[in-house]
């Protein structure tokens, strides 16, 4: 297809690299791994990767603690690997999202080093400094989302400095013009070294009131959530640094950053995408929905009507932050119901982000006791939250030991379904998940009306049925998704169902379906995809 964007007509795949595969026997994944996961990657059907950040990190928040934005991590294989990793990603069609964290750096990061040893260092004011208020007290009531007041005391200068995650992960100071200018600089690093995009991890908090006033109050539970983030969050001054990164953006062909807004409903996050800002912003509601079509028809309308013409969409079901869709949506080992999201997010408008071990139905690992969290925000609320282990444990290759992952003890446990839940096995048989994934992947990048259709919704029933259009002047298609278990008829107007149609793809037959009286009787758990044209 000549005019296929990536980015947009694409599917990205976002790999936890601790934990895809390991190629040097030390038990944590890295980019030689990857690098011979890559076809695997090509075959299964996806056309680029998102990577958690492999920069050189103490792993307080296992990467998103940087210390050298410019260099990769040993135990990932460096740079030189990296260099390798993109030059066969690129061979492969496979474009390459970095992650970028500039919100904060790691308390090991030089600059902080240097910026804590003394009030006149030339870094000092690199990072949020402030003194105590009444003999000692904290400057404001900002909170840390990872538990206790986000400020800091530092005993050799006597003051205190701001943290919005641990106390590892001071925040920079974004209205210091150097600061801002040598993020650019590290931005046009990885640009000129070729990497095709950015995902931005909470950038809407880089700014913060330049007055510190206190938040306002509200209800909720953890003190975090007890706040409105009105003065640590999405501050004006956030526009004029999009404008000058999306102005460098486009001095490079096709290149493309997409934001995980911290905190934001999808209104806060359409802001920030448009010819001015991001490419696209993360919409989080989507992956907090129960399994009701009434709860995604929402969703994506709300989505769909929020950006209108000024953005595009993207949706997600799991990341390395949240519980995976499997163990969200099934109690048991049954995949019936990941394959009917797996055709809700392949065919939606918008670009589709898949986490890593998703195409096999990938379950959580449980979490039993304190002493093996490794995650600091599962150590901090335990056991209240258990933390994010639990979705990040090592990718699932073949029922041998450790999942084929590692030959040495992997740094977080495999999941004891590996030895039939894992990619050789599902390789083998045709009605596995993960080849429903593969099929699923192939269509949508052979059916343009997939990719560039626009979204009309016909119909969805609070419980059963959620079914919509996908149309182009050339092609119509139509997803019908039974969410229940029963036998449900799907009843449609008769001119939609005038000409001539086929059938895309189904969980549950092989033939195009019987319309009787403009009624399409669904099996329970059916995902249907017809097309027109
Ligand atoms: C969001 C990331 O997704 C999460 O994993 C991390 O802990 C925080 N940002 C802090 O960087
Ligand atoms: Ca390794």
């Amino acid at each position: 297809m000549s005019d296929f964007l990536w980015w947009r007509d694409g599917v990205i795949y976002q790999i936890y690299p601790r934990s895809f595969m390991d190629s040097n026997h030390d038990g944590i994944g890295d980019i030689p791994g990857i690098i011979q996961k890559l076809d695997y990657l090509k075959d299964l059907g996806i056309d680029a990767i998102w990577l958690s950040p492999v920069y050189p990190s103490p792993d307080n928040d296992f990467g998103y603690d940087i210390s050298n934005y410019c260099d990769i991590d040993q135990k990932f294989g460096g740079i030189e690997a990296f260099d390798i990793f993109l030059e066969e990603s690129h061979q492969r069609s496979i474009r390459v999202v970095m992650d970028l964290v500039l919100n904060h750096t790691s308390d090991q990061h030089e600059w902080f080093q240097q910026s804590k040893s003394s009030r006149n260092n030339p870094y000092r004011d690199w990072y949020i400094w402030k003194e105590a208020r009444d003999g000692g007290k904290v400057p404001n009531n900002w909170q840390s989302r990872f538990g206790g007041s986000g400020w800091e005391w530092d005993s050799t200068t006597e003051a205190y400095f701001f943290h919005m995650f641990s106390k590892k992960q001071p925040d920079l100071n974004w209205r210091n013009p150097k600061v801002f200018n040598e993020i650019l600089d590290i931005i046009k690093f990885w640009l000129d070294k070729g990497v095709d995009g950015f995902r931005l991890d909470v950038f809407n908090a880089y700014y913060k009131d330049e007055n510190f006033q206190n938040n306002p109050h509200q209800i909720g539970l953890a003190k975090f959530d007890q706040q409105k983030h009105i003065h640590d969050l999405d501050q004006p001054e956030m526009f004029d640094f999009l404008k000058a990164f999306r102005q460098l953006l486009d001095s490079y062909p096709e290149r493309y950053a997409v934001g995980e807004t911290f905190m934001g409903d999808y209104h806060t996050a359409a802001t920030y995408t448009g010819d001015q800002g991001l490419h696209a912003a993360f919409e989080f509601d989507f992956l907090n929905n129960h399994y009701k079509p009434s709860s995604f028809y929402k969703t994506i309308q709300q989505w769909e009507n929020v950006l209108d013409q000024k953005g595009w969409p993207n949706y997600v079901l799991n990341n390395h932050d949240v519980i995976r869709s499997a163990s969200r949506y099934t109690k048991s080992e049954d995949d019936d119901r990941l394959k009917v999201l797996a055709t809700l997010m392949l065919t939606l408008r918008g670009t589709p982000f898949l986490y890593y071990g998703e195409e096999i139905g990938m379950r959580d690992i449980p979490i039993e006791r304190k002493s093996d969290v490794l995650d600091p925000v599962g150590r901090q609320f335990w056991p209240f939250y258990k933390g994010r282990d639990g979705c990040r444990s090592p990718m699932q290759w073949n029922p041998e030991q450790n999942a084929g992952f590692s030959d040495a003890t992997p740094w977080l446990p495999v999941h004891n379904n590996h030895h039939w839940r894992n990619v050789h096995s599902q390789s083998g048989d045709p009605d596995s998940l993960l080849n429903y994934y593969k099929k699923m992947l192939h269509i949508r990048k052979s059916t343009p009306v997939l990719q560039k259709g626009m979204y009309l919704p016909i119909t969805y029933d609070p419980q059963k049925i959620l079914a919509f259009v996908r149309q182009t002047s050339e092609q119509t298609a139509l997803i019908a998704l039974n969410f229940s278990k029963r036998n449900v008829g799907l009843v449609l107007s008769s001119q939609l169902l005038t000409g001539d149609w086929k059938l895309l793809i189904s969980n549950k037959r092989d033939t195009f379906p019987v319309i009787r009286d403009r009624k399409i009787l669904l099996e329970g758990n059916e995902a249907l995809v017809i097309l027109q044209g």
